[in-house]
């Protein structure tokens, strides 16, 4: 039975690639911090260990206690807008805690390293982003995530690591954090429409995603490790279709039965209209077929209306003040 390691596996993805990958028969050990995960998250089935990617010693040991063929790189603090003002913070955790985990692989002779990037490695480039298009990223996020991905394909060249890439765009479902003020917009919007207070939508609120149901994506993810012919190569994984932030914003008033109420933000620096193409991942893993917006949001509400309520907490470590969303100031120390 192939054993993986999953890292993020009490976050939101990673919990759902773990319930995958038990279905596919793996052996499962999770890893994660709790910085933006819960315990209640990590399936049932997997071994669990509450460990940073950032404690050296405590890889080093897992790796040599483990003999791992495959690893789930999910583990990150993902709140790209906000990178920019917590900037050493996230190369930290989300760079050198991912060259620690590829250094092992490398060291123990991990057989495929799966790692979940990011689209903002495209930047605001041109629409659809394909995985032709030149990687420009324009925040640290992103910065961080390409550099990750470029230092795969260095390992691979110099020590043959194999590996597969990601990049996921605007997951939304079950387990999700919704206490996260900084990232998530569904669950943002989620958490006020519940508590009966206005959304916060930044600019005029016609900026599109395409949101993306979990279930459409953990078990592609998931079967990357076994996988023929996908190795070195980069996928973008997710929804086809854009929609406005404030049709989603509609759609989740509509799950809760409650009247939408909106408080219009002063626009940020984001990118206006984020979508991909996804013809290369049908290409590699065949179709399947996606569930609707509409469908996806009624089935996370019904989630929400009974996970535990967490109360958002203030974020503190605000490396740069310097134009720092007013927004955000009430909710950052
Ligand atoms: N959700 C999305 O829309 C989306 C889009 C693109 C990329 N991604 C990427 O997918 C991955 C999973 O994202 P998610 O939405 O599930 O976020 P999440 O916050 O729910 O999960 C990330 C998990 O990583 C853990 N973590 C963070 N730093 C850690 C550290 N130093 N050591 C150990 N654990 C640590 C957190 O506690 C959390 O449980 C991330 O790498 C993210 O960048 C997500």
């Amino acid at each position: 039975m192939p054993k993986v390691l999953i890292t993020g596996a009490a976050g939101f993805m990673g919990s759902h690639v773990a319930d995958k990958c038990l279905e596919l028969g793996f052996e499962v050990h999770g890893i994660d911090d709790l910085s933006g995960g819960f315990s209640e998250n990590v399936p049932r089935g997997i071994r669990f260990s509450e460990m940073s990617i950032l404690d050296q010693e405590a890889i080093s040991r897992l790796f040599s206690e483990n003999k791992f063929d495959y690893v789930f790189h999910l583990a990150a603090y993902a709140a790209e807008g906000l990178s920019h003002f917590i900037r050493r913070f996230n190369y930290s955790n989300n760079l050198i805690g991912s060259v620690n985990l590829i250094n092992a692989s490398v060291k123990h002779g991990v057989k495929r390293f799966i790692f979940t990037s990011s689209i903002a490695v495209y930047g605001s480039a041109q629409v659809p982003m394909t995985e032709e298009t030149k990687p420009a990223p324009e925040d640290p996020y992103g910065i961080a995530k390409y550099a990750v991905e470029m230092d795969l394909e260095s390992a691979h060249n110099l020590f043959g690591l194999e590996y597969v890439i990601f990049r996921p765009h605007n997951v939304y479902g079950e387990r999700q954090n919704i206490a996260d003020n900084f990232r998530n917009v569904i669950g943002i919007f989620m958490r006020q429409i519940s508590q009966g207070m206005p959304v916060t939508v930044f600019g005029d609120g016609l900026q599109t995603r395409a949101f993306t149901y979990i279930d459409d994506v953990s078990h592609v993810i998931a079967r990357a490790a076994e996988h023929k012919g996908v190795c070195g190569e980069v996928f973008n994984i997710g929804a086809d279709e854009p929609r406005t932030v404030l049709d989603a914003a509609r759609l989740i008033a509509q799950a809760f039965g409650a009247e939408l109420k909106i408080e219009w933000c002063q626009a940020r620096h984001e990118v206006i209209n984020a979508y991909a193409s996804h013809s290369k991942i049908r290409e590699f893993f065949g179709e399947s077929k996606p569930i609707s917006l509409e469908e996806g949001l009624a089935k996370m509400a019904n989630w929400f209306k009974r996970a535990s309520k967490r109360a958002p907490v203030k974020y503190r470590g605000i490396e740069l003040w310097e134009k720092l969303p007013g927004t955000w100031r009430p909710v950052v120390e």
